[in-house]
């Protein structure tokens, strides 16, 4: 199948020119995201392959279908950023990769912990500089602690498995139990969860439901110097009411992977440019608060994982068969 690869980086072309020695699709390759002004780009091309900062909206998908676009292949799980119901009543096919490797995305999110816990980060430059004071680094014991992990799905259970492994209490919470994570941890609500956790770990997903579950109020709910960290998506967060929560030293600490105005951001190389969101460059001032440019996903074994289902998608797709399309189910949850 002819398809057209929006959002393409070095790696990307590498990773899936790779699998696709296996596939056979005629993959072209544009740097370009995904908007309104660029999908005309996808002229002649029956498939565009997109990721999370691709915007198909409705203006950006109804000239997709004008060019005679009829499948969306992301190359992702999570589907936030395409118009569905829109998509559907264009009669766009959607599909997207479901899981590709849960443990990336826990790993970083048990990095962040770490990280921010012993202050690797300021103890990495201070070497450096030859300053080799410890004043300021001093850490806790993860074995002392409560961890709340909020959405006990695929990421949220290997990560509770993690921790309980450093000795942690695991309080979780999430409407559908997990029963493999009820053998070693206690489910409660989010407000309990949040009055007891020293951390909590969001690994929920974005739903109208869940935008902005930790905001001013959620943040005075939890313990005075916990930590929180990101690696869902960032509307989970409101980022302003963490900075006043961090300067009055509420919050103890914010590790974030995913940002709600990332879509401006993340991805590029911004370094000689002068940063425009000043609620983000607040948040960089903290040297409590640690953030990585969405990057949880990014393992070989994951970006490996991406590649072959995707271009799997595309196989099954040819044959009109679409197992991993984005359901009505998906359609409600985003209404
Ligand atoms: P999953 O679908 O396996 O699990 C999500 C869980 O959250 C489900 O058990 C669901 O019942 C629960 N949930 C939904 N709403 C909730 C709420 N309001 N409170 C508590 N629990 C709730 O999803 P998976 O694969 O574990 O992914 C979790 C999230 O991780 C995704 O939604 C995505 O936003 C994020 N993600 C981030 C990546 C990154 O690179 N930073 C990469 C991949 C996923």
């Amino acid at each position: 199948m002819k398809v057209l690869v929006y959002s393409t980086r070095p790696s990307t072309r590498e990773t899936f020119d790779s699998a696709n020695q296996r596939h056979h699709h005629e993959l072209v390759y544009t740097e370009a995201r995904l908007a309104p002004d660029t999908a005309a780009l996808a002229k002649g091309y029956p498939a565009v392959c997109l990721v999370g900062n691709d915007i198909a909206d409705a203006p950006a998908l109804d000239r997709l279908a004008g060019e005679g676009v009829q499948l969306i292949a992301l190359r992702a799980a999570g589907f936030n950023n395409v118009d569905l119901p829109h998509a559907m009543d264009l009669g766009l096919k959607v599909v997207r990769v479901p899981a590709y490797s849960p443990h990336a995305v826990a790993e970083h999110a048990i990095a962040l912990i770490l990280t921010l816990n012993r202050k690797i980060h300021r103890a990495y430059a201070r070497v450096r500089e030859g300053n080799f004071s410890l004043e300021g680094l001093m850490g806790f014991d993860m074995d002392t602690k409560t961890v709340g992990i909020i959405g006990t799905g695929k990421i949220g259970a290997i990560a509770a498995g993690i921790l309980k492994g450093f000795g942690c209490r695991i309080i979780v919470s999430d409407p559908y139990k997990n029963a493999e994570v009820a053998k070693f941890a206690d489910y409660m609500t989010v407000p309990e969860l949040l009055a007891e956790a020293d951390i909590v770990s969001l690994h929920c997903p974005l739903t109208p439901e869940s935008h902005h579950l930790i905001d001013a109020g959620t943040l005075a709910d939890m313990k005075k110097g916990s930590m929180l960290i990101n690696t869902s998506r960032g509307g989970l967060v409101d980022a302003r009411a963490c900075i006043e929560s961090l300067k009055i030293g509420h919050l103890g600490s914010l590790g974030l992977d995913v940002y709600e105005e990332e879509e401006d951001l993340f991805f590029e190389d911004l370094s000689d440019q002068i940063l425009q969101d000043d609620l983000f460059a607040r948040l960089l001032t903290f040297p409590n608060v640690l953030i990585t440019a969405h990057q949880a996903f990014f393992t070989k074994t994951a970006m490996d994982n991406i590649a072959e289902t995707t271009l799997k998608n595309l196989d099954d797709a040819a044959g009109n068969s679409y197992p991993n399309a984005v359901g009505s189910e998906s359609i409600r949850l985003k209404k």
